[in-house]
């Protein structure tokens, strides 16, 4: 049997990831109380063997929220029952980055107290908010000041420097899907006049400054940025992704940033795909995701368009996956009505191989 790339170690100055098959973050809605749960620690334990495990979304704050069931990483209890998950994921030999959220817009004044959700402008766009008492619809958010601004990068430091005391041995900054970094980087979204919007080079301020801040808690080796151009739920549009995102890029390959998580829709006619330029233009880690299979992950690795690939819905179903790909075993199949909410069924029963 072939050895394949996707099993072989990847290593940084800073990391060793036991192989290349990394786990996408994927919102699991597990966590009524807004604090990790022992059922948590179990189901990234069984994950270890991913050479990178990114967590779940984790708000860094009251005002990042906008669904339910979902945690944070701003109070002592979430930080000190985040330990435990950290602690079950490196006894088991696995490598843990936690995902920094804020979804701005894509919320709804029932999780704020009545308060209208903040964006970097008041764009109102048509969508569906699960709330507590059931889907709601979309609200015209409210445009941030200055102020708020500097305070919401803030939390995204104090949110890094809670996950290194949760013992994570990273952070990603959420800068994908609709949310807010995405939201002031995009044209479609944001309409400031200030430091914040305008020219491109204002309107990645936000994104480049939550990430500044994460680098001054971690250093650039163990920060993570995902985005994701031409994402156009949650309302998203920018007249020019390719630019937008390889000027980000450029940012980041200038600050020696330790992971870039780039998500592209699978290849389809008349679009052409960005990642070739990011992969010229970033010489750190690249990880690529979305829709990729042992095959065409494995393509992209050997011949040299990622150094890592990560898996959502195959990391969901198959916690051993790595060993699966290694033994071209059969996968178990996702099952999407678990995907959300629930317990121990379609979160911690798949099973391994025996
Ligand atoms: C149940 C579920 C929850 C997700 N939650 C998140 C999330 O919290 N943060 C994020 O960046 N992406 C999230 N995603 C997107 C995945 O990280 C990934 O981009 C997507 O599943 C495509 O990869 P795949 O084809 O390997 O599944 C989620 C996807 C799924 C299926």
């Amino acid at each position: 049997m072939k050895s394949l790339e996707l099993l072989t170690p990847l290593e940084t100055p800073e990391l060793s990831f036991a192989n290349r098959v990394f786990m996408a973050p994927m919102t699991r809605s597990r966590a009524p109380e807004r604090v990790p749960t022992a059922l948590m620690k179990d189901y990234y334990a069984q994950r270890a063997s991913a050479g990178l495990i990114f967590s779940e979304a984790t708000q860094i704050s009251a005002e990042g929220v906008g669904y339910i069931s979902t945690p944070g990483i701003h109070t002592e209890e979430q930080v000190r029952e985040w330990r435990r998950v950290t602690d079950a994921v490196h006894q088991h030999g696995g490598v843990i980055f936690c995902q920094l959220w804020h979804v701005g817009r894509a919320s709804h004044p029932d999780f704020h107290g009545g308060k209208l959700p903040v964006a970097p402008s008041a764009i109102p766009f048509e969508g569906q908010v699960f709330t507590p008492e059931g889907m709601k619809s979309t609200v015209t958010p409210r445009a941030m000041s200055l102020e708020e601004i500097a305070r919401t990068i803030e939390d995204f430091r104090k949110a890094a420097e809670a996950a290194k005391i949760a013992g994570f041995d990273g952070v990603e900054i959420h800068g994908a899907s609709g949310y807010l970094p995405a939201q002031f980087l995009e044209d479609g979204t944001n309409q400031r006049t200030d430091i914040y919007g305008g020219s491109l080079e204002n309107r990645a301020r936000f994104l480049l400054e939550a990430t500044d801040a994460a680098i001054s808690v971690w250093g650039a080796g163990r920060v993570s940025v995902r985005l994701w151009p031409r994402f156009t739920y949650n309302g998203m549009s920018d007249s020019d992704p390719e630019k937008t995102y390889l000027y980000v890029v450029e940012q980041l390959e200038k600050r020696r940033l330790g992971i870039l998580h780039f998500v592209e829709f699978p290849p389809s006619d008349g679009v052409k795909p960005i990642s070739p330029a990011v992969r010229q233009a970033f010489s750190r880690v690249l990880v690529l995701n979305c829709g990729y299979d042992k095959e065409s992950a494995e393509a992209a690795i050997s011949e040299g368009r990622t150094d890592a690939v990560s898996f959502g819905s195959l990391f969901l179903a198959n916690p051993d996956l790595p060993k699966r790909f290694e033994l071209d075993a059969d996968l178990n199949a996702p099952d999407q009505a678990t995907f959300y909410g629930g317990k121990e069924k379609g979160y911690t029963d798949y099973p391994r191989l025996t």
